[in-house]
């Protein structure tokens, strides 16, 4: 028996959901194709425990918000030391004031630096900042990226790949909030000019995951960040890298040091924190300088920098900082994404694997790359299905997605013998995936 067909789960699940709306705590939670949440009992490093003890080895890796791997042993001993200071919340500390240091020196666009709670906190105050500095009220965004789940973020275009006017992507969101939300294909030059000269002297801010990893992992195409660099500049507008899943994946400046494009804001969380809720805010000083108490733009919270979340995310940068981290952990994920590609042909599964860093994308039912949203919306969800559940029959846990192409990831304590073992569980789910694809 596994975790597919746990009557545990099922018994778990079916208590939730006379309590909890939909039986679950967040709605991207419930996995489609177990048809309920992929409960967890405790977590170690790179492995899951289920409710019956089972282990798996961790692809999701909490949306990709461990990077160091689950319950490091250095970050659970910098948030036992907040507990004994008292859990403090809104309150400073020299903690903050070290934590905002370090970010200015890691994070190219850093001069100066606030805290947040969640990154959907963190890009409405970087688009309040943006609309204030340019007084200018439209937001230009790329199809498919995911920016949090406030409203000036939850569209999405007529079609996928068309720069139409762009529909509400939730319930409760006015049609007419979208009048000033213009989105564009990614990796599209010209439908990135062709919106701009539309919308002349009217956009605040331009805001993309510089790594389009919500999407699975698409790259920009070569050029395309330091174009975009240059249009906005040129058109005054405000350039917002989400960098919430890209920071710190492949690089310690995540990608705006790997691609060497700086923006003028800068958004991160998940990785930073290690599972502790902490989002940055960060960039241009003359644009910082505009938030409260400095200037007219409102930013403050009672959880802002709890101080567990900021001793934690000291002791993770601590740890990313350490000679060779990110030589290694792109060594391993160049050697995994390569051996999976290759099982892949190998058994005759279409599948393309795109990775950068250590999260990756994997499309079913294509061989060509994935450029944009239109391409890894229209990639085979039933062989994905397959493909995962069959990997969580065998240990390797895969989250989805209803609809969506979905991100999987690893951390630093995937070893090679890890990701080793997992490539030899792979093989076998591939080889029963092309043996059902001939019958
Ligand atoms: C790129 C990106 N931006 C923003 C968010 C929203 O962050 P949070 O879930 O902390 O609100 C996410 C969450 O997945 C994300 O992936």
């Amino acid at each position: 028996m596994s975790e597919t067909d746990s009557p545990s789960a099922a018994q778990l699940f079916s208590d939730a959901r006379l309590s909890l709306a939909g039986g679950v705590t967040a709605g991207l939670r419930w996995h489609p194709y177990l048809g309920r949440p992929f409960y967890v009992s405790r977590a170690e490093g790179p492995y899951l425990y289920d409710l019956e003890g089972r282990r798996y080895l961790d692809f999701n890796m909490a949306n990709g918000a461990v990077l160091l791997g689950h319950g490091h042993p250095a970050v659970c001993e910098a948030v036992q030391a907040g507990l004994a200071a008292g859990v403090l919340t809104a309150s400073e500390t020299e903690h903050h004031v070290r934590l905002a240091a370090t970010l200015c020196r890691v994070i190219p666009c850093a001069e100066r630096v606030r805290f947040a709670v969640t990154g959907t906190e963190a890009s409405l105050v970087a688009l309040r900042l943006a609309r204030h500095a340019t007084g200018r009220r439209k937001l230009l965004v790329f199809a498919g990226h995911f920016h949090g789940l406030a409203e000036p973020f939850l569209f999405r275009p007529s079609h996928p790949g068309d720069d139409g006017p762009p529909l509400p992507a939730s319930g409760g969101v006015p049609r007419e909030y979208g009048q000033d939300v213009v989105i564009v294909p990614w990796n599209d030059p010209d439908a990135l000019d062709r919106a701009l000269a539309r919308q002349r002297g009217e956009i605040a801010a331009a805001v993309c995951e510089p790594v389009h990893y919500n999407a699975g992992c698409i790259p920009p195409q070569p050029g395309f960040l330091a174009y975009l660099r240059q249009r906005t500049q040129e058109e005054g507008i405000v350039l917002i890298f989400d960098e919430v899943l890209s920071g710190f994946r492949m690089a310690l400046g995540g990608a705006q040091e790997y691609y060497g494009v700086t923006p003028d804001l800068c958004t991160l969380a998940k990785a930073v924190a290690s599972g502790f809720p902490l989002a940055v805010l960060c960039g241009r000083a003359d644009l910082m300088e505009q938030l409260s108490p400095g200037g007219p733009v409102a930013h403050s919270g009672t959880y802002t920098g709890q101080l567990l979340s900021v001793l934690a995310a000291l002791a993770t940068l601590r740890e990313l900082q350490a000679p060779g981290v990110y030589q290694e952990l792109n060594r391993r994920a160049e050697r995994f994404y390569a051996a999976l590609q290759g099982l892949f042909d190998r058994t005759g599964v279409p599948a393309k694997v795109q990775g950068l860093g250590a999260r990756f994308g994997l499309y079913f039912g294509r061989r060509e790359p994935v450029v944009n949203w239109a391409d890894a919306v229209a990639c085979d969800q039933s062989l994905h299905r397959r493909f995962v559940l069959g990997c969580i029959r065998r240990g390797l846990f895969f989250h989805a997605y209803l609809g969506l192409p979905g991100h999987a990831g690893f951390s630093l304590a995937h070893g090679d013998d890890c990701l080793d073992e997992a490539l030899s569980v792979i093989e076998d789910v591939a080889s029963d995936l092309a043996r059902q694809r001939e019958t």
